[in-house]
């Protein structure tokens, strides 16, 4: 069997996290080895970068730069060896968060994160990738109380804006890869949209 790379994305609030488990059940019913892991983070240097990453103010460029050094260990041993085994890999974000973040966020130029991206995984790219989309307005209701804010959920409505629109760019670059999925409606309903993605891939 052939590894399947799969990645959710979108603002903080569009509701990818619920799909998860969901997602790699879907998967394992079907006999395949699941890999669920997420990004920043996935191994044990990557996870520690997250913290850093998530909780301490810092420049744009040691974000962008951090991300890719956590990502880096993430594709080196976790991603591409789950793949190599054929595995499927589902990860809870990876480098369009960066351009959506870094790029569309805080206004950093996507040529210096494509400098990175074929450095740190230059032949390896999702196979699809599910682009959860809702208003910022929506997003931030959902994320409200529910857990503690990070860096970049203290971020005014404003940034998620710029980061949906550069979410929604990329899945307009993208076409065949990135899907967007509409977050607004009931969780059965999305997972009708994500089944109907599914179907087309397997
Ligand atoms: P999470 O809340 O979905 O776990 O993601 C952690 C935060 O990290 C989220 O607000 C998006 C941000 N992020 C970036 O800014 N750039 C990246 O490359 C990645 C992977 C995440």
């Amino acid at each position: 069997m052939t590894g399947l790379f799969i990645t959710l994305e979108g603002i903080d609030g569009a509701g990818k996290s619920s799909h998860l488990d969901w997602l790699a059940q879907w998967f394992r019913a079907r006999g395949r080895a699941v890999t669920l892991t997420r990004e920043p983070g996935g191994t044990p240097v990557g996870e520690r970068l997250r913290e850093l990453v998530l909780h301490e103010a810092m420049h744009v460029e040691t974000e962008a730069l951090i991300m890719f050094a956590a990502r880096r260990e993430h594709v080196e041993r976790v991603i591409r060896p789950a793949l190599d085994a054929g595995g499927v890999v589902i990860s809870d974000r990876f480098t369009d968060a960066s351009f959506a973040y870094q790029c569309g966020g805080r206004g950093l130029a996507e040529e210096r994160l494509e400098v990175l991206e074929r450095w740190v995984h230059g032949d390896l790219q999702p196979d699809l990738t599910l682009l959860f989309d809702l208003s910022t307005q929506a997003a931030t209701a959902r994320r409200a109380g529910v857990r503690v804010a990070d860096r970049f959920e203290q971020e005014p409505d404003d940034f998620q804006a710029r980061v949906r629109a550069a979410y929604l760019r990329r899945a307009a670059r993208y076409p065949q890869r990135i899907r967007v999925v509409d977050g607004a409606p009931a969780l059965r309903e999305v997972r009708a949209q994500i089944e109907r993605l599914l179907a087309e891939l397997v």
